[in-house]
Parts: C-alpha cells; sequence; structure tokens
C-alpha cells in the first residue's frame, strides 16, 4: 500500500521521518481519522475544519488547503477501492534541532495512510461491551486532536487490562469522554452527552448523533453528566469514527440498564447505518 508523505505517495517501507522530528521528540503535532464507506468519505469537510481548528490551536499553518487535502487523501482510497477504510493523517512541526522553541522556519511533516476499517465485532452489537471509569488525568486542551496521547493510552490499556474496552474519563466527578470516544447516556427515554468544551473532543460521530436525534425526533440535551449520573443510566454509549456506537452493557463490573444493548441504541444504530449508506 502506498502512503503519503511530504508530498508524495510511497510505499509504506520506504516513507522514513527524521529522527528530530518534532513529532517523535515532542508529540508536537496533530491527527484526523476519518472513515471512508464504499469509496465515499464520512463527512470529509468536517474532518477537515476539525484539523484546521487544532492547527490553529497549535500555531501551526496548515500545510495543505480543503482541496489539496481532498486530492492526497483521495488517491490514498482510490488503492483499496470499493472496501471501507480509515485514513489517518497526521501534521507535525517537523524536524529541527531538539529545543522546546519552536523553529523558525517551520517545516511541518505531512503524513497519510489508509487501512482497512474493520467491521465491529458482531458481538459487540449482541451483546455489548464494558467499560470502566478513571479519573480524567489529562491536559486541559482535549478539544485538540493532538498526537500526543500517552494519557489517553495508559487510560485504554487500564481498562483492557481491567478486561473492559474503554475508560469513562471523570473530571471532578464529572464524565467528559472515553480514552478514545464521546460518550451518550440514555435515562427515562432522554439521550443526553456532555457539553462541548476544552475538556473533551468535539468528535464528528458525537455532532452526528445529536443531528439524527434531532431529526428522528429523539428527546436529547448537552449537559452536565455526573459520575451519579453514570450509575443511573438506562443506556450507555460509546462513539467515535472507527467504532460508529457502541452499547455499554457494564460499567465497572455492574450492568447497565437491563445488561443488553438498549432500544435507543438499536434505533440511533439503523438511523446511523441509513446515513451511512
Ligand atoms: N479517536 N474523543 C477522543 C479522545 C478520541 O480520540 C476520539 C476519536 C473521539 C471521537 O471522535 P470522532 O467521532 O470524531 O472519531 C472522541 C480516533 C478514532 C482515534 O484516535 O483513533
Amino acid at each position: 500500500a502506498l502512503v503519503y508523505l511530504n508530498g508524495e505517495f510511497l510505499p509504506l517501507a520506504q516513507a522514513k521521518v527524521s529522527v528530530l522530528d518534532r513529532g517523535f521528540l515532542f508529540g508536537d503535532g496533530v491527527y484526523e481519522v476519518i472513515p471512508v464507506y464504499g469509496g465515499h468519505f464520512f463527512r470529509l469537510s468536517l474532518h477537515l475544519q476539525r484539523l484546521e481548528h487544532s492547527l490553529q490551536a497549535i500555531h501551526l499553518e496548515n500545510p495543505l488547503s480543503p482541496s489539496q487535502w481532498r486530492e492526497v487523501l483521495q488517491r490514498l482510497v482510490a488503492r483499496n477501492e470499493g472496501l471501507d477504510q480509515a485514513v489517518y493523517l497526521q501534521v507535525t512541526r517537523g524536524p529541527a534541532a531538539r529545543d522546546h522553541a519552536f523553529p523558525q522556519p517551520v517545516e511541518p511533516t505531512v503524513f497519510a495512510m489508509s487501512n482497512p476499517l474493520k467491521p465491529l465485532p458482531t458481538e459487540w452489537r449482541l451483546k455489548g461491551v464494558a467499560a470502566v471509569t478513571r479519573e480524567d488525568i489529562r491536559w486541559k486542551y482535549c478539544h485538540i486532536k493532538s498526537v500526543a496521547l500517552l494519557a489517553n493510552i495508559l487510560l485504554r490499556q487500564e481498562a483492557i487490562e481491567a478486561g473492559a474496552q474503554e475508560a469513562l474519563l471523570l473530571r471532578d466527578e464529572q464524565l467528559t469522554e472515553g480514552a478514545a470516544s464521546n460518550v451518550f447516556i440514555v435515562r427515562g427515554g432522554v439521550l443526553a452527552t456532555p457539553p462541548k468544551g476544552p475538556f473533551l473532543l468535539s468528535g464528528i460521530t458525537r455532532d452526528l448523533i445529536l443531528e439524527l436525534a434531532g431529526e428522528g425526533g429523539i428527546p436529547c440535551r448537552e449537559r452536565v453528566i455526573t459520575a451519579w449520573d453514570l450509575t443511573q443510566a438506562d443506556e450507555l454509549w460509546l462513539t467515535s469514527s472507527t467504532r460508529e456506537i457502541v452499547p455499554v452493557t457494564r460499567l465497572d463490573g455492574i450492568e447497565v440498564g437491563s445488561g443488553k444493548p438498549g432500544p435507543l441504541w438499536g434505533q440511533m444504530d439503523i438511523l446511523y447505518q441509513e446515513y451511512k449508506a
């Protein structure tokens, strides 16, 4: 498979980045993950908009225009035509002598690749997954889709080692998001998710679910969700580009609601699958 690196399409094995790259030394970069279904990018302009916001937040100029991005990504995807794929792209502040201060001038490293998007395990859809709650130990700029994901991976790994699929993160007893997902809760037929802000990533999937709920007449709120609210949930869902909507049926070892994927999840999943098609 070919990948894109700094203006060239190369075999993966030939795509090399300097050990002085600030992405490698400092985690100084941002990224996006964009699903492609049957050759069609899923909400590409929203992903490119979020990329722009992430770059602005770290004071890095976008190296490509939206149409240049489209062209690059289109070419990567064309190689695996028809298959569902996940495009990964990242921009770092590039190679420079190691110094915390920004280099001058900056030569950003621009990388993109496309990989097959595996369908979710059937088991997850039939039975749901387990999650655990953890303290949100991350910094206060979680709205930036930064490649510096050390806290996220430590938290996800803790979840895995506890026999769960995701860690739901609490900052001052309030839910922010998952280690790599946004979170929805259902209580008494009403859907809710935490409001946007610097403590969570503004998920493209999250926003779509709010839209679909609006169109489908499903009552929905963006509101503070506490640790206690989580214990009272009829349903809990995780959302992300690569996992769509996953029902959580066990939280910290206790059944969520009926202990099975809930009816509102079933309804939303249908709306989501229709939207995708
Ligand atoms: N992660 N919150 C965090 C911390 C995430 O890493 C992600 C996605 C989301 C969901 O955002 P979206 O719906 O736009 O994918 C929320 C991607 C998939 C990843 O890091 O692989």
